[in-house]
């Protein structure tokens, strides 16, 4: 049997972007082969090498889009890769009310031919405006959770 591999990156200050990675392996472990790397502990090279089926992608919003830490790590990755993954999916945490322009990692992603087919429903996770930047999750948010899984999985398709 082939198994699907699915590699998550994801880049964090406060730990939200972290925490929802975990989840999602939780929940996405049973079926597939799947890792979960904060990008400032990879390198672009060690995807590359060994590109995943599916990447799922997670960005903290800062000033207005995607925290440049993991554009950055994108957009290199993008080079070092000899074809595009075939199927990614993306989410976000933010603080402030949702924008649609907030959503600029899928456009990221095929610009810089990383990913083929990128899922159109993504995960955006509320965190609440306490003053402070950690949060915690505005309620409401963990069945949001649940529901981009079960997107990911139809997607992925197996
Ligand atoms: C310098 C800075 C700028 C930010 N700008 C925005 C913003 O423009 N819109 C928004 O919704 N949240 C903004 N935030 C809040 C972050 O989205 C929030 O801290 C982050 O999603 C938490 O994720 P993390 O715990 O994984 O780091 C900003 C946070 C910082 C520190």
């Amino acid at each position: 049997m082939i198994i699907t591999k699915v590699w998550m990156i994801y880049h964090t200050k406060s730990g939200n972007c972290r925490k929802i990675c975990e989840d999602i392996t939780e929940k996405l472990k049973d079926k597939y082969e799947i890792r979960t790397d904060e990008v400032k502990r990879i390198k672009p090279e060690d995807i590359s090498n060994h590109p995943p089926d599916v990447l799922i992608v997670g960005s903290r919003i800062t000033f207005g889009k995607p925290d440049k830490t993991i554009t950055g790590f994108i957009k290199k990755l993008g080079k070092k890769l000899e074809a595009p993954i075939p199927k990614a999916a993306t989410f976000y945490t933010h603080m402030s009310p949702w924008q649609s322009d907030f959503a600029k990692m899928k456009s990221t992603l095929k610009e810089n031919n990383v990913a083929k087919e990128i899922l159109l429903d993504f995960l955006e996770f509320k965190i609440q405006d306490t003053g402070k930047m950690s949060g915690p999750p505005e309620l409401g948010q963990e069945p949001k959770i649940d529901d981009f899984v079960g997107k990911v999985r139809e997607f992925i398709g197996i």
